[in-house]
C-alpha cells in the first residue's frame, strides 16, 4: 500500500516486494518437504535477534505459543503462580494455565499503562515464580521499576509484547527487558507472517530449553526432562517464516504507517466531544499499535459496541475486551477484583489498524466517530 501522508523515501516498492515473494514462495513450495530444513526460520531467527540486540531469538507457531514455551523454559509448572495484568487479553493468560501454573491477576495504574506494583506487591505469594508484564495496545510500561520489582521479589519476567514490536521505553525495545520476551505474528501485529510468533532471550539456557520444547523435546534438552514431560509441536512453517522476513525487510516503514494512522486519527478527532484522545508519556517510544481514546459519554462500552456496528472496529465493540479477572472461567480464581484495569478498559476506545487502513479509510472512521459522538449525546 503506499499512504498520502508518509513521505515517499520510507514507502517500499510494494509491486516488487510482493513479486519477489510470489516468486519465492513458489521455489519454496516446489522444493518441500524441503531436504535443507528449516532455512528460512533459521534466517528469520537470526534477522530478528540482529535487529533487536539480543543473543537468541526462537521461532515458534504462535504468540500464545512463545509464552507457554517461555514459561516451560523456565520450569514454571503446577505450584506456582505467575503474576499477570488484568488489563490482558484472554492469550496472555491461557498460557499460564496451559504450563499447570496459577494467574494472579494484578490492577494497573489509572492510566493503564503499567502495572499497579502496590497490587502486585500485595499479590506476591510464597508460590509467585515469575511476572508476565503485558504490553496492551503496544504500550509497554517502565522498565527499571519491572526490574527492580522483580529482583526484589525473584521473579522471572516473561514479558509479553505481541502487540509491542517496534515500541521502546527508555530506548530499549519491548520485549528485551526481562528474562524472555515474546511476540505474536498474527496478521494485524505491526511484524506479520498470518500466524506465528518467537521469543527473544540472553539467556541460553532459555533458548536451549524453547528450541527442544516447541520440537516434542527432540532432541532433548541439556537438563533433565521430567518423566513424563513432553513438548509440543510449536514449529514456525518455513512458507510463514519466508513470508515474515519479507515484511521483516519493511518493519521501518510497517511501523512508520501505524504510527502515522493513529497520529492521523488523533489529529482528525483531537477536540472531539466525549472523545479524549490519550497522550503517550514522552518516556515511551510507542508503536501506535491502536489508536487510543477515552470516551467520556455515558455507557461509554455500549458506545464502542455501536462504533463497531457502524464500521470502525474497536477492542471493545469488535472483540469484547474485559478484564482478564473477570472473564468467566477466571472470576474463581480472582480473590479482588482489578477495578482499575476494568475501569481503563470500559472507557478506552482502541481503534483497530491494518495496513491496509488509508487515509481514506481513516477518514471515515474520525467521520463516523464524531458523528456517532454528538447522536449519543443527544438520543441517551
Ligand atoms: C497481548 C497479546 N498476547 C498474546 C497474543 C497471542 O498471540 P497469537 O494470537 O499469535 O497466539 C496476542 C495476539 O493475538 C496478543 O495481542
Amino acid at each position: 500500500m503506499t499512504a498520502d501522508y508518509l513521505s515517499s523515501d520510507i514507502q517500499p516498492d510494494t509491486a516488487g516486494l510482493e513479486a519477489a515473494l510470489v516468486a519465492d514462495l513458489g521455489r519454496l513450495i516446489a522444493r518441500m518437504p524441503d531436504p535443507a530444513g528449516s532455512q528460512h526460520r533459521a534466517a528469520l531467527e537470526r534477522e530478528l535477534a540482529a535487529d533487536a540486540g539480543v543473543r537468541h531469538v526462537v521461532a515458534v507457531s504462535s504468540g500464545t505459543a512463545a509464552l507457554h514455551t517461555a514459561l516451560r523454559a523456565l520450569h514454571i509448572g503446577p505450584g506456582d503462580d505467575v503474576l499477570v495484568p488484568a488489563l490482558s487479553v484472554i492469550m496472555s493468560v491461557a498460557p499460564i494455565i496451559h504450563a499447570g501454573a496459577r494467574p494472579v491477576f494484578v490492577d494497573c495504574d489509572p492510566t493503564g499503562t503499567d502495572l499497579d506494583y502496590e497490587d502486585a506487591g500485595r499479590k506476591v505469594t510464597p508460590m509467585a515464580k515469575a511476572i508476565l508484564p503485558v504490553y496492551l495496545w503496544g504500550r509497554p510500561g517502565d522498565p527499571a521499576r519491572l526490574a527492580r520489582f522483580a529482583a526484589q521479589h525473584s521473579l522471572a519476567v516473561v514479558e509479553d509484547a505481541c502487540q509491542a514490536q517496534g515500541s521502546r521505553a527508555d530506548g530499549r525495545l519491548a520485549g528485551t527487558f526481562g528474562d524472555v520476551g515474546c511476540c505474536s505474528l498474527k496478521d494485524g501485529k505491526v511484524l506479520s507472517c498470518g500466524e506465528g510468533g518467537y521469543l527473544l532471550t540472553d539467556r541460553d539456557d532459555i533458548a536451549e530449553r524453547a528450541r527442544s520444547f516447541r520440537s516434542h523435546l527432540q532432541p532433548p534438552p541439556p537438563d533433565t526432562v521430567r518423566p513424563a514431560e513432553v513438548g509440543y509441536n510449536y514449529r514456525l512453517a518455513e512458507p510463514l517464516a519466508l513470508i515474515a522476513r519479507a515484511n521483516l525487510a519493511r518493519f521501518d516503514f510497517l511501523a512508520t504507517l501505524r504510527r502515522h494512522q493513529a497520529g492521523l486519527l488523533a489529529d482528525l478527532l483531537r477536540g472531539t466531544p466525549g472523545i479524549e484522545v490519550n497522550g503517550i508519556p514522552t518516556r515511551q517510544g510507542w508503536n501506535g499499535y491502536s489508536f487510543l481514546a477515552s470516551v467520556t459519554l455515558d455507557r461509554p462500552r455500549a458506545f464502542c459496541e455501536r462504533l463497531a456496528r457502524s464500521g470502525v472496529p474497536n477492542s471493545v465493540g469488535t472483540f469484547g475486551l474485559v478484564a482478564a479477572d473477570q472473564r468467566p472461567g477466571f472470576t474463581s480464581r480472582t480473590a479482588t477484583r482489578c477495578s482499575q484495569a476494568s475501569a481503563v478498559i470500559d472507557r478506552t476506545l482502541a481503534v483497530i489498524l491494518t495496513e491496509h487502513d488509508d487515509e481514506q479509510r481513516l477518514t471515515r472512521y474520525a467521520e463516523t466517530i464524531s458523528r456517532e459522538a454528538v447522536r449519543w449525546q443527544h438520543t441517551i
